[in-house]
Order: structure tokens, then sequence, then C-alpha cells
């Protein structure tokens, strides 16, 4: 016997299929498979790529939320062109928002290897996206057919990552527009914040709903009385943020990419405010209930919702160029 719940899932997990959720976006320049054969005879662009992140994830495996972070960032701002690992004075990792980024060493590793085996062949852009894809199946997620082709880009500048990134506040509503604004909708959004289900987040971030929210001298009242109460510890009133808090407050599943996310926000266990606001905004309290409920329906929505944020704003064919360091732009000749 199915439970009505799980007649829910399957039923709305099958109309989300036929509108286009399910499936990879037909519309992206993108392709599944863009190196094969282009890395000599005998190397392969997706194995190196695998065979790196899963080194680096034996010993370290916080690299898969870093990857994830670094992800959306780069997609974010300008489309997914490697903007984010530019250095520079005003670059877009020196804005406030971007402090906390990590995984440019290892990214700027993996490019070294490719750079080896076939210079000139890799977009900086695209091994962002492979290594995310195979730091999330190394720590549980879904294996998805991320695609490929991105080339590099050569602007990067701080001033327009306020605009772009949203901050921890951020409401519900807004963020569904500004995702909108990017191609990505509002369930793709809800999935896609999933990705809390990995990772830290500074105290500076979410301290205001921890002692006067709002003005009104008491925590935010949508989060558990609990959770206010472990995370005051963490983040001492007067403190200057020395610490930083789970954004999955199940301990069990920290470093993996499972639905515990969605499940800790209906205990209202969200560490940001956008996190948990997602259980009572009218067009996404539904897609978190179904998310806690199913695995596998977070699994083939996320899959879907990481092919699309990884297609926003492309650079392809003979757009942009591909970067020999991905820390700065090819020198002009
Ligand atoms: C409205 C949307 C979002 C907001 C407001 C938001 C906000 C934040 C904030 C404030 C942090 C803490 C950063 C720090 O302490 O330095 C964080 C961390 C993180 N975010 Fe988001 N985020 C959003 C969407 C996303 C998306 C779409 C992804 C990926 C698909 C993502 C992946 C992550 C990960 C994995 C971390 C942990 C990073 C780490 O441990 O280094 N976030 N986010
Ligand atoms: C919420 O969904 C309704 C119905 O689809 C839509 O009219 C409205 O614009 C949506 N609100 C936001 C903030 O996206
Ligand atoms: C904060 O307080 C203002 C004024 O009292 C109120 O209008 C607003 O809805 C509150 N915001 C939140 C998130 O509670
Ligand atoms: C949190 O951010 C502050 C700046 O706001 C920084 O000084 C501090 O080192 C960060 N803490 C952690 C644990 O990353
Ligand atoms: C916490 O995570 C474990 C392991 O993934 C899972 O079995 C459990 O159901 C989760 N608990 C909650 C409340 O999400
Ligand atoms: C950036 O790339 C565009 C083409 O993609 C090119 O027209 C422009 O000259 C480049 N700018 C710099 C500073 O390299």
């Amino acid at each position: 016997m199915l439970k009505p719940a799980q007649v829910l899932v399957t039923l709305v997990s099958l109309l989300l299929a036929f509108s286009g959720h399910y499936c990879s976006n037909a519309a992206s320049p993108l392709q599944v498979g863009f190196y094969q054969g282009k890395c000599g005879a005998n190397a392969d662009v997706e194995e190196i790529v695998a065979g790196a992140v899963k080194a680096h994830f034996a010993s370290d495996p916080t690299i898969t939320a870093a990857l994830l972070r670094l992800h959306f960032h780069d997609c974010f701002l300008n489309g997914c062109d490697a903007s984010i690992l530019l250095d520079g004075d005003d670059s877009e990792k020196t804005a406030d928002t971007n402090i906390g980024l990590r995984g440019f060493d290892f990214i700027d590793a993996v490019k070294e290897t490719l750079e080896a085996t076939c210079p000139g062949v890799v977009s900086c852009a695209d091994i962002i996206a492979l290594a995310t894809r195979d730091a999330v199946a190394l720590a549980g997620g879904p294996m998805y057919k991320a695609e490929t082709g991105r080339r590099d880009g050569n602007v990067s500048r701080a001033e327009l990552v306020d605009e772009n990134i949203p901050p921890p506040d951020i409401s519900v509503a807004e963020s569904i527009q500004l995702f909108q604004s990017k191609g990505v909708d509002h369930v793709d959004m809800t999935y896609l914040l999933g990705a809390h289900t990995v990772g830290v987040a500074n105290c500076s971030f979410f301290q205001y709903r921890l002692y006067d929210f709002n003005g009104t001298g008491q925590p935010d009242p949508t989060m558990s009385p609990d959770l206010v109460t472990s995370l005051r510890s963490r983040c001492p009133k007067d403190a200057t943020f020395e610490n930083a808090a789970n954004l999955d407050q199940n301990r069990t599943s920290i470093f993996t990419v499972d639905n515990s996310y969605y499940n800790q926000l209906k205990m209202h266990r969200g560490v940001l405010q956008i996190d948990q606001e997602l259980t009572s905004h009218p067009n996404t309290t539904g897609i978190v209930d179904i998310a806690a409920e199913s695995t596998t329906d977070f699994q083939n929505l996320f899959s879907s919702a990481m092919v699309n944020l990884g297609a926003v704003e492309v650079l392809t064919g003979s757009q942009g160029e591909i970067r020999t360091f991905c820390r700065a732009v090819n020198a002009k000749n």
C-alpha cells in the first residue's frame, strides 16, 4: 500500500518530469562529454578530473562544499565562466561576500595536471563544473550528467558581486526573482539550496537571528529554541565571529549530500534565514515537503537543477578563451 504522501510524491515527480525539470535543459549550448577524444589518444579529461577529486576528498571531504559554493558564485555573476577564479585588486573573490570561498588551490592543481596532458584544451569553468559533480557523488549525492563546453571569461569585478550574489537575509520572494533573472526557476532554486546539506556558515551570516532579530530583542521566532541555544554557544553575542556552524544541523550527515537539510528545515533547524523561509513561502513549502520525504525526488531534481545552474549565461564556441592559468586571463600577443 502506498501512503498518501508517497502518492503525492510520485504524482508531483511525474508532473515535474513532464514540465521539463527532470531532463536536462534542451536549450543548453553545452553538451555531455564535450572533451571526449580531445585530450590525446590515451587521456580522458573527465577521468583526470575525477581522479584528482577522489584523491583530495579522501583527506578533505569539505571540498564538496567548497566546490558547490564556488560553482554557484561563478555562475551567478557573468555566467559560469570562471570569473570567480581571477586574481586582482578588485576581482570578484575580493568582495566581502566571497571572502569565505575555498577550493582555488585545488582547481589550480587540476588545471596544472590537465595543461601538462593536453595544453589549452579544458576551460577553468568546465573544471569547476566537473569537479563539483564528482565531489557531490563522492559525498553520497547523485552522479548527474554534467555538461561541458564552457569557455573562460576575461572580466571579474568585485563591485558586481552584491547585485548578483544573494545575502543570507534575502527573502524567498526576492530570491525567486534573482534566480529567475538567471533563467533558473523557483523549483530549481529550492533544490539548489539543498546544497546547504554540506558546508558551514560563518557566524557573521546568521548571528542577527540569535539575539535581537529585527529589533525585537528576541531570537528569530522561526528558529527552534534548541537550535538558538546551540548556535548562541558557538556564536557568542559580542564575539568577532571566530566561529562557523554546519549548515546541515543533522550531525550524522554533515559531509553527505542528502535530503536531510529539508528535514531539518521542517524541524525549524535552518541556519540561514533564506533556508528557513523556504518552509513558509507558499511557492516553496510544498517542494520542501516532497524533497524531505523522498531521497529519489531529491537526487533527481537536485541533479537537473545543477545541470541548469551550470548552463547560466555560458560562453561557448569562439567566445572567451581557454585560460592557461585559472587565476589570470591569457597574455595578449
Ligand atoms: C538565496 C541563495 C543563497 C544564499 C543567500 C546563500 C548564502 C550562503 C551563506 C551566507 C553561506 C556561508 C558562507 C560563509 O560562511 O563564508 C553559504 C554557504 C554555502 N553555500 Fe550558499 N547560499 C545560497 C545558495 C546556494 C546555492 C545555490 C549553492 C550551490 C548550489 C550554495 C552552496 C553553498 C555551500 C556548499 C556552502 C558552504 C560553503 C563552505 O563550507 O565553504 N548556496 N551560503
Ligand atoms: C508564486 O506562485 C504564483 C502562482 O504560480 C505566482 O503568481 C507568483 O508570482 C509566485 N510568487 C513568487 C514570489 O514567485
Ligand atoms: C521586521 O519588523 C518590521 C517592522 O516591525 C516588520 O514590518 C517586518 O515584517 C519584520 N520582518 C521580519 C522578517 O520579521
Ligand atoms: C568569519 O568572518 C570574519 C569576518 O567577518 C572573519 O574575521 C573570521 O575569521 C571568519 N571566521 C571563520 C571561522 O571563518
Ligand atoms: C540524519 O541523517 C541520517 C543519516 O543520513 C539519517 O538517517 C536521518 O534520517 C537524518 N535525520 C534527520 C532528522 O534528518
Ligand atoms: C575579453 O574578451 C573579449 C572577447 O570575448 C574581447 O573582445 C576583449 O578584448 C577581451 N578583453 C580583455 C581585457 O582581454
